[in-house]
């Protein structure tokens, strides 16, 4: 039987939702997939797992057409295929990102699988910041239409992938155009906003979740303080998560109507799903 892996990273639970309909699609059609945080995951246990297996999918949310860091490292240190080992991608996003997918496909087929699939779903907006304000996140029944909409792509995805059907999305000249403009700019996005992170201290309770929660452990108690450090990939996990909202992303960020922080793809989201293992 082909064995398969999921492998993905989510900064606040949409690229997690999209990774779980999909094992479960595939499921349904009698296609065993293990799916992984990769934040879970050392070196060590990716060469024990992927050793036997024929199909890998890699997951991950846009962050300007292209993946976070933390994913792109990921798939750097990636072995090479082994035989015929094939691969798909998919993105989440909150809008439109041109080439994503298939852009960061390219580096597998670099390391010798055959990229099968490509696929991005449009899921709730998590970066709304006063110097990015693309749309506010909702967090109501509005999250659950974008749900009812992604449900039949994940079923045209897992049928591809259980019938070995090629299904690129992203290889057209418009799509690259937009994504090398977005990826042109990101980094130095990434770099101005990351400096701004700050705690208000008037409403931080100092209960430690942002420290715990960062998956690049960027944010260090200093005192009766967070202080964040300079490997931030802006996934807004912390932002987001904050029991008191007590993180900011610049002065505008205090007022939270105009700027509400995204609680995740489900009413009863619980962030700790994403550093546990799903399998
Ligand atoms: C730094 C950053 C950059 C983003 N860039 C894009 C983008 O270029 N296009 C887009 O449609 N969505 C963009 N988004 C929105 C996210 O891709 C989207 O909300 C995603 O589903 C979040 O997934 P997650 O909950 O798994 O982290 C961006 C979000 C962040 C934090």
């Amino acid at each position: 039987m082909k064995k398969t892996i999921i492998y993905y990273f989510s900064g606040t639970g949409n690229t997690w939702w999209i990774a779980n309909a999909l094992q479960q699609q595939l499921a349904a059609q009698n296609h065993q997939a293990q799916s992984y945080s990769i934040e879970t995951l050392t070196p060590e246990n990716v060469l024990e797992q992927v050793k036997d297996v024929n199909h890998i999918i890699f997951g991950f949310p846009v962050y300007g057409s292209t993946a976070p860091k933390f994913m792109i490292n990921f798939i750097n240190q990636f072995p090479n295929a082994t035989n015929d080992q094939s691969a798909s991608i998919f993105a989440t996003q909150a809008l439109a990102s041109g080439d994503t997918a298939y852009h960061i496909g390219k580096m597998l087929i670099q390391k010798g699988y055959s990229l099968k699939q490509t696929m991005h779903f449009r899921m709730m907006n998590n970066f709304h910041i006063p110097k990015f304000r693309f749309y506010r996140p909702k967090n109501d029944y509005r999250v659950d239409k974008l749900h009812q909409k992604s449900l039949p792509k994940v079923k045209k995805l897992a049928l591809a992938i259980t019938n070995n059907q090629e299904h690129i999305i992203g290889k057209n000249i418009i799509d690259y155009l937009l994504g090398n403009f977005q990826r042109s700019h990101i980094d130095k996005v990434i770099d101005m906003i990351s400096k701004e992170f700050k705690i208000d201290s008037t409403h931080c309770v100092n209960c430690g979740k942002c420290e715990r929660i960062c998956p690049t452990q960027n944010i260090k108690k200093c005192g009766d303080t967070y202080k964040f450090g300079d490997n931030c990939m802006l996934c807004l996990r912390c932002y987001c998560q904050c029991p008191k909202s007590a993180i900011l992303i610049g002065e505008g960020t205090k007022n939270e109507i105009k700027y509400p922080r995204y609680k995740g793809p489900e009413k009863y989201f619980d962030i700790n799903v994403l550093m546990k293992n799903n399998r």
